[in-house]
């Protein structure tokens, strides 16, 4: 579903997006804290664009790119996985291009994301999950509303070495 705020146009990501999410996830300064390596092409951000495909049918997963006019290039990405209608629950992620950050983009796309989610997905809790050390994502978490539940242990293998996350959350109301 297309989502828009004052200044962006969110649409569900598609496979041709993949040439302009590259210049986000292939940027080792954007994914420093990602679970992943930084990715080095656009053919491997379209393979995983594919690999969620099924995941898009069931609604288990909703993923959209960030724009500044409605079929501009995007900017960055925001998206709801785990999406759990039973426990009317799911966890948030974004990921914006460096030369857009400081710019309140993320803050006001993703307000946007957890409206949609307590509002039309009516669902009732928000989780999040970031690498100990990526204060961008978590002052922009605390902005939203979501409080510190926890730390994971070295849950994260990135690069051979075990990563510490932080645990965020947030009830509807
Ligand atoms: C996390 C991430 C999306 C945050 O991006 P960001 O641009 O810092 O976040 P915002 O859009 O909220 O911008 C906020 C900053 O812009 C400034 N700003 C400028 N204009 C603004 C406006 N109109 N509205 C709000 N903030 C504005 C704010 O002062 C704020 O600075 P501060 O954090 O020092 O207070 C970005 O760092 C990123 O893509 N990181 C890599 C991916 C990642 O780690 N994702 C998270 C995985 S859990």
């Amino acid at each position: 579903m297309n989502l828009q705020t004052k200044r962006l146009f969110l649409r569900p990501i598609q496979l041709h997006d993949a040439s302009e999410i590259i210049l986000a996830r292939g940027d080792a300064e954007v994914m420093r804290y990602w679970d992943r390596p930084p990715q080095d092409s656009a053919d491997q951000v379209r393979r995983i664009i594919e690999h969620y495909f099924a995941e898009f049918e069931s609604g288990a997963v909703q993923w959209w790119v960030v724009a500044l006019s409605p079929r501009g290039p995007a900017i960055g990405e925001c998206d709801l996985s785990e999406i759990n209608r039973h426990h009317k629950r799911a966890e948030v992620g974004f990921l914006f291009r460096r030369e857009v950050w400081g710019r309140g983009y993320a803050l006001e796309a993703m307000e946007r994301i957890v409206a949609f989610a307590f509002g039309e997905l009516e669902l009732e809790r928000l989780s999040a999950r970031c690498h100990a050390g990526n204060d961008a994502s978590r002052r922009l978490l605390e902005k939203l509303g979501f409080s510190y539940e926890g730390t994971l242990l070295g849950h994260v293998l990135r690069d051979g070495e075990r990563r510490d996350c932080l645990l965020y959350g947030r009830t509807k109301s």
